[in-house]
C-alpha cells in the first residue's frame, strides 16, 4: 500500500517538526484527516498547545483544544510518524547571511528518529540547493539509511500569509516537489489530502526551493520601488499615495505600497538568495539595492518626524511622541524583526523615548526581544505628535476625535501626524490644520 493510502487510512502517521506561524496550521488541518505527532524542541509552546492556547492567532484556540494532534516536545515520539514535515525558522545572522542553524538542528533530530521508508519534506524558506546539500547529508550520518533508498526527500514552500483569513493552507495552491517521480507523486497525494485548491508539481526540489524565495524577493523588490518613489514624491511635495492611485487606474500598473517591510519572510528571505548568488560569484544589484531601501525607511520616517516637530517649535528633547501598532504587520501578533524598532531606536538619538501602544501584539516576546513596554491606547495623550506605525484593525476604528484626544490641548498646528499606511483621511486632517505626513 502506498504511504499516502496508509496515512488516509490511519495506518501511518504524519510528524510535524517546528509548530509556528507555519507548522501549527499545517499539523491541525492535518490532524482532521491523519494521525499527526506535532513535535517543537520549545517546551512552553507545547504546554500552551496542550492548554488549547494559540500565541500566533492562526489557527485560534478552539481548534488547538478540539483537535487531535499529538503535541510532544520528545523528539523519539517522532519514531512513529513516516510521513515528516519540517517548518523551522530561517532567519539571517547580523551580517544578514543565512542562518541555518534551526533546519540543521531540526535534520539532526530528524535523522536520529528516522525511520526506514519514510518521506521527508521541507517547508522552511531556503535557497535552492539547502535541502540536498546540507538538509540530505545530515539526515543520512544520523539514521545511517541511505537517502533515495532507504527514506526519500521532498520540498513544498509554505505560503501562508499570517494575520490574513483568506488566504489560508487549504485556499492556497501549493507547490510540491520531490526526490523523484514516485516521491512527488506520494507528497503531492498527502497535501491534496488538505489543500483544497490543489497542488503544482514542480519539476525538481531546487525549483520549487527558488519559486519560494523569489516569490518574497519580488514583493520585497516593489516595495522598494514604492518607497524610492516616496522618498522621490517626498522632495517634491506630492503625496505619493494620490499618484499610486492615478496610475493605478492602467491596466497593467502594479499595486504595491510603500511602506516598512519586517517579519521573518519579505525581509529575510531575499538575503538566502543574493547569498547564494554571492558564493556563485555573482553580486546581486537589484536585490540587494530593494533590501537597503526598505532596511532604512524606519530611519527616514524618524527623520521626517524630527523635522516637522522643528517646523512646529516643539522642544525635541521634551517632545512626546505616541507610536501606534509595533507588529511587522498588521493583525498578526508577531513583533520579529519589526521594523518599528528603527524609528523607536533613531527617536531614541534624538532624545526622544516614545510611548507604544499595540493591543494585539505578543506583550512578553517583545518585552523579551526589544525590552519595550506596551501603554494602553487611553493613556496616549498631551502628545506633539502620533504615529500610526500599524494599521491594525483597531486602529482603522479611530475617529477624528479619538485622533485628537491623542495630542496635547494646543492649536493643530502645533499636532503631527504620521500616517505610515495612508490609514487617516489625508486632506480631512491637513483642512483641520494638522501638520500630516505619510510615505
Ligand atoms: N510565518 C510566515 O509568514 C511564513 C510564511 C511562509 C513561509 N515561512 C517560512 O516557514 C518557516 C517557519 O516559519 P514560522 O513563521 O512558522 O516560524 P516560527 O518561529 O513561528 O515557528 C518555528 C517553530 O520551530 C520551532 N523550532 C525551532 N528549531 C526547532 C527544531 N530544531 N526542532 C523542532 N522545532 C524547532 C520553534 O520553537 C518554533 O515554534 C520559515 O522558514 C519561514 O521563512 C513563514
Amino acid at each position: 500500500m502506498l504511504l499516502y493510502k496508509k496515512i488516509a487510512a490511519k495506518k501511518e502517521k504524519i510528524g510535524v517538526i517546528g509548530l509556528g506561524y507555519v507548522g501549527m496550521p499545517i499539523a491541525v488541518a492535518f490532524s482532521k484527516k491523519a494521525s499527526v505527532i506535532g513535535f517543537d524542541v520549545n517546551e512552553h509552546k507545547i504546554n500552551l498547545y496542550r492548554s488549547g492556547i494559540d500565541p500566533t492567532n492562526e489557527v485560534g484556540d478552539k481548534a488547538i483544544s478540539t483537535c487531535t494532534v499529538d503535541f510532544t516536545s520528545d523528539e523519539t515520539r517522532l519514531r512513529d510518524a513516516k510521513f515528516h514535515i519540517v517548518a523551522v525558522p530561517t532567519p539571517v545572522k547580523p551580517d544578514h547571511t543565512p542562518d541555518l542553524t534551526p533546519v540543521e538542528n531540526a535534520s539532526h533530530i530528524l535523522g536520529r528518529n528516522l525511520s526506514k521508508n519514510s518521506i521527508v519534506v521541507y517547508e522552511s524558506t531556503v535557497y535552492p540547493g539547502v535541502t540536498e546539500e546540507i538538509c540530505i547529508p545530515i539526515l543520512e550520518s544520523e539514521s545511517g539509511l541511505k537517502c533515495g533508498e532507504d527514506f526519500k526527500v521532498g520540498y513544498s514552500p509554505e505560503r501562508i500569509n499570517p494575520g490574513d483569513k483568506v488566504h489560508r493552507l487549504e485556499t492556497i495552491t501549493k507547490i510540491v516537489s520531490g526526490m523523484d517521480q514516485e516521491t512527488l507523486d506520494e507528497i503531492a497525494k498527502v497535501y491534496e489530502m488538505v489543500v483544497d485548491a490543489g497542488v503544482y508539481r514542480a519539476e525538481s526540489i531546487r525549483v520549487a526551493e527558488a519559486a519560494k524565495v523569489i516569490e518574497n524577493s519580488q514583493r520585497d523588490i516593489n516595495i522598494a520601488f514604492m518607497n524610492e518613489l516616496s522618498i522621490i514624491f517626498n522632495r517634491m511635495g506630492i503625496d505619493t499615495k494620490a499618484v499610486l492611485d492615478a496610475a493605478g487606474t492602467k491596466w497593467n500598473f502594479l499595486k504595491f505600497a510603500p511602506g516598512l517591510v519586517g517579519g521573518h519572510c519579505i525581509g529575510v528571505d531575499p538575503y538566502y538568495l543574493t547569498y547564494k548568488a554571492e558564493q556563485l560569484g555573482y553580486h546581486s544589484q537589484i536585490i540587494l539595492s530593494g533590501r537597503q531601501i526598505n532596511d532604512d525607511m524606519g530611519k527616514y520616517i524618524a527623520e521626517n518626524l524630527i523635522k516637522s516637530l522643528i517646523k512646529t517649535d516643539v522642544s525635541i528633547k521634551n517632545a512626546r511622541v505616541a507610536i501606534l501598532g509595533f507588529t511587522f504587520k498588521e493583525n498578526c501578533p508577531d513583533t520579529r524583526n519589526t521594523k518599528v524598532i528603527d524609528i523607536v531606536n533613531e527617536l531614541k538619538e534624538y532624545g526622544i523615548t516614545p510611548i507604544i501602544t499595540d493591543p494585539i501584539a505578543d506583550v512578553t516576546e517583545t518585552l523579551r526581544e526589544y525590552n519595550v513596554i506596551f501603554k494602553d491606547i487611553q493613556d496616549i495623550q498631551n502628545m506633539d505628535a502620533v504615529i500610526l506605525a500599524v494599521p491594525h484593525n483597531e486602529f482603522k476604528k479611530l475617529q477624528k476625535d479619538d485622533i485628537n484626544k491623542m495630542f496635547r490641548n494646543t492649536n493643530n498646528c502645533n499636532k503631527t501626524i504620521i500616517d505610515i499606511k495612508g490609514l487617516l483621511d489625508r486632506q480631512e486632517y491637513q483642512s483641520a490644520g494638522y501638520i500630516y505626513w505619510r510615505l
